[in-house]
């Protein structure tokens, strides 16, 4: 097999680093704005608002277009988990980052053109694209319209569950890009992965 393979298309590596921007513009701006307090400013709470707002809108638009992208181009089919032996997939990459990571085992998947991710990316990649990116997206837009949130919700304010659910799915954005830069770390070497979501090309 070559030492290296041209796996990752251009338009998904310059939408993933808008898209990571974005996401960590909202993460500083959005903490700012929870957790709002003149004597613990993180960022100013006027300008948290107008650099939330941006980023939040330009995520739309961000997000549109990888949905897009990816059917025009066929490659959402990458991200669709694919039985049969998935649970046994699944549970040997697990098993990979919990144990024979440490024991220098070598990786039990080698991404190649048909199929990018393993099991547990696919599955990941897949909810944090598909479910969780539109639930944050939905709730922030009513949050930005608010008049499109019902009044009351089961006796409570109608723009209640919008915040929870909005709060919620950013959390778990957050917890997933954590742990999703963690596990890019676990390349070929330390920085190869980080390197092919700049240059594309994958070093096995
Ligand atoms: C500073 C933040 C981030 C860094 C350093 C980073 C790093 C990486 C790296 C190294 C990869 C390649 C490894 C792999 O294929 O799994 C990757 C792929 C990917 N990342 Fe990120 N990421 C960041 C933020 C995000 C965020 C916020 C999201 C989504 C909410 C995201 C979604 C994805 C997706 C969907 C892929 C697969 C792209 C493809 O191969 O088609 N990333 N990222």
């Amino acid at each position: 097999m070559a030492e290296r393979e041209y796996l990752i298309s251009l338009w998904i590596r310059v939408w993933h680093w808008i898209n990571a921007i974005l996401i960590l513009v909202l993460t500083v701006t959005g903490i700012s704005l929870h957790f709002a307090d003149p004597n613990l400013p993180l960022v100013e709470f006027a300008l948290s608002v107008r650099l939330h707002n941006i980023a939040g809108v330009t995520l739309i638009f961000a997000y549109l277009f990888f949905v897009i992208a990816n059917i025009v181009s066929g490659n959402w089919w990458q991200f669709v988990p694919k039985p049969p032996g998935i649970m046994q997939r699944a549970m040997a990459q697990g098993r990979w980052y919990v144990i024979g990571i440490f024991k220098g085992e070598p990786h039990p998947h080698t991404p190649s053109k048909t199929t990018h991710f393993n099991t547990l990316q696919s599955l990941t990649y897949w909810s944090v694209m598909y479910l969780v990116m539109p639930v944050v997206i939905v709730t922030g837009l009513i949050y930005l319209y608010p008049e499109f949130a019902p009044d009351q919700l089961f006796g409570y304010d109608g723009l209640l569950p919008v915040a929870l659910l909005h709060y919620l799915s950013a959390a778990v954005i957050l917890l997933f890009m954590l742990s999703h830069i963690y596990l890019g770390t676990t390349g070929k070497t330390v920085g190869s992965m980080f390197k092919m979501m700049i240059t594309g090309w994958h070093e096995h």
